[in-house]
């Protein structure tokens, strides 16, 4: 589905960002990007939807290559973005007529766009808000909504660069719910998150730091073998009650489970 292949990346060549990065992300996989400030997480989000081109190796989304100029609108049209801050992704004035506007930007045709759009808006919740102004609503809303009018353009993927990050914890849980429920769907997701709580969640885990993958693999196994302090990173809440009282490896399951309920009931 999304390949990095000796994937080198700079700005300033003095400065690199990334060197020879390798991975795969399958079709359906929820894949967490953790690490710290400046290490290239944004970068890598840009190579995925050719905004940006490596200096060297090859970038594979969904059988087009980034660096051909042709395969750049195909591209875009199967990766969705949702970033940090919703209000940068508002346009328009009501909160129908922002998910149809990127429905017109990809030509869909207008007997299908109020469908697809209002279809998207359930799906976050936000359909009895039709005609609010975005601007006037919370964060979390702000967030559903900029969700839906990616949702409505039926990417197959979708990154979240810090997408929770500006929330409070009640936004936080609904977009992390949405996030599972379209992964739960087929949905390709890709997280980019500072919020450890978030990826005990995730398939698998990608950390990135001086250029490199320096883990990619199960969240359980990164919390046990990783010392995420050397990374600018936490452990999870979860983990850090658990082995304050001593408890560690017997309540892998628990933690999972009890974050998994937390969210449910949200
Ligand atoms: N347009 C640019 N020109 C020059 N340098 C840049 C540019 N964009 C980012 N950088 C630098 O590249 C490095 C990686 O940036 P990037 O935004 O990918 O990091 P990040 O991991 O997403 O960081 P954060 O956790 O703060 O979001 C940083 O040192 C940043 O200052
Ligand atoms: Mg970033």
């Amino acid at each position: 589905m999304l390949s990095f292949d000796h994937v080198y990346f700079y700005y300033k060549k003095e400065k690199p960002i990334l060197e020879d990065i390798s991975f795969t992300i399958q079709q359906g996989e929820f894949v967490s990007i953790v690490g710290p400030n400046g290490c290239g997480k944004s970068t890598i989000a840009k190579l995925i939807d050719g905004l940006l081109i490596p200096k060297k190796g090859n970038i594979q989304v969904v059988n087009h290559d980034t660096k051909k100029p042709n395969d750049l609108m195909k591209i875009r049209q199967k990766v969705g973005f949702v970033f940090q801050n919703p209000e940068d992704q508002f346009i328009t004035t009501s909160v129908l007529d922002e998910v149809i506007f990127g429905l017109e930007n990809i030509r869909v045709p207008r007997e299908e766009m109020y469908d697809r759009a209002l279809s998207a808006l359930k799906i976050v919740d936000m359909n009895n808000y039709l005609d609010s102004m975005p601007h006037e609503l919370s964060g979390g809303q702000k967030q559903r909504v900029a969700v839906a009018a990616i949702i409505a353009m039926k990417p197959e993927i979708i990154i979240f660069d810090e997408a929770t990050s500006m929330l409070d914890p009640k936004g936080r849980t609904q977009i992390l719910a949405i996030m599972h429920k379209l992964h739960n769907e087929g949905m390709t997701i890709i997280h980019i998150t500072h919020h450890m709580d978030e990826v005990l969640q995730a398939d698998r885990l990608l950390l990135i730091a001086k250029g490199k993958i320096c883990f990619d693999g199960e969240p359980e196994t990164f919390f046990n073998t990783v010392q995420v302090e050397d990374y600018q990173l936490q452990q999870p809440f979860a983990i850090r009650l658990h082995q304050l009282s001593g408890q560690t490896v017997a309540l892998k399951a628990d933690w999972k489970g009890a974050i998994r309920a937390q969210w449910s009931t949200n």
